[in-house]
């Protein structure tokens, strides 16, 4: 199952990834989290230090003319690709890095989605986390993704953002198995009617995250939220959003 998390910047994709992964990655090791927001911070989030980035690959293949003989970009690529999956003993992660430039890197992309996509086939459970707005939809970095979840704030620019991810889903032919929308820190006496007005916009709304002060602290002090107290509001709903997809899609 491939689960990708998007909406408007900062209503809290980067948390809601890595609560997804701390609770996955309690019923299975084979999972993959793979960050896809450029100006990254799963790696912190989830406790990861990156030696490489799925963009430094690029970088190299493109400067290093060189290749051995008989051997094509795909195998080449190939090799560079594990050397950038940073393994833990409860999960895997790979970080996308800087996109593609405005030349023509069209041969190399296309290997290197290839690969990923075949590589992610191997794992039972996928976790991306992308870069805020909808870009991700057109360059399609998303698009093979089974579920997809828009995290909202409160904010009318929030909400419109995953009103318009359905949209122009649909617009582009992009059809996810489900796609969910999460409300982040709402105050408690908004959170209904933000669900109303989401539910009659024909969203349907998987969980409400409360504002959590151990998430700020966690932040301010740079410790990984993986490691977020288990009395934490923001992990016990998020572990109640994974029971809900699990039942959901009978992962
Ligand atoms: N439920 C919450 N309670 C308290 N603070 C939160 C909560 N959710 C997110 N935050 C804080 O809000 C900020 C933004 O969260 P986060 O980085 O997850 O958002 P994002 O959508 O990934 O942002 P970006 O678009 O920059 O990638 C962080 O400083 C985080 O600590
Ligand atoms: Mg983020």
């Amino acid at each position: 199952m491939i689960i990708a998390v998007s909406g408007k910047g900062g209503v809290g994709k980067t948390m809601l990834a890595a609560l997804l992964v701390r609770t996955f990655s309690e019923d299975t090791s084979n999972l993959l989290a793979i960050d896809a927001d450029p100006d990254s911070n799963l790696p912190e989030a989830v406790g990861v230090k990156v030696e490489k980035t799925i963009g430094d690959v690029r970088e190299e293949i493109l400067e290093s003319r060189s290749r051995s003989p008989g051997s094509t970009l795909h195998d080449v690529l190939e090799g560079h690709v594990m050397d950038t999956i940073e393994e833990t003993d409860r999960f895997d992660l790979l970080e996308m890095g800087r996109p593609e430039g405005a030349g023509c890197y069209c041969a190399v992309n296309h290997v290197l989605r290839a690969i990923i996509d075949r590589w992610a086939k191997d794992y039972d459970i996928v976790i991306i986390d992308t870069e805020a707005g909808l870009e991700h939809l057109s360059r399609r970095t998303t698009q093979d993704v089974d579920v997809m979840i828009v995290v909202t704030d409160s904010s009318k620019r929030g909400i419109e953002t995953a009103k318009r991810i359905k949209v122009l889903a649909s617009e582009l032919d992009i059809s996810f198995k489900e796609l969910y929308v999460v409300v982040n820190r709402a105050a408690d006496d908004m959170a209904e009617g933000i669900k109303k007005t989401l539910e009659e916009a024909g969203l349907k709304v998987l969980g409400t995250i409360p504002e959590d002060r151990n998430v700020l602290e966690f932040d301010y002090e740079g410790r990984p939220l993986t490691e977020l107290p288990e009395d934490s509001p923001a992990l016990q709903e998020v572990r109640r959003i994974k029971e809900r997809l699990s039942a959901a899609t009978g992962t």
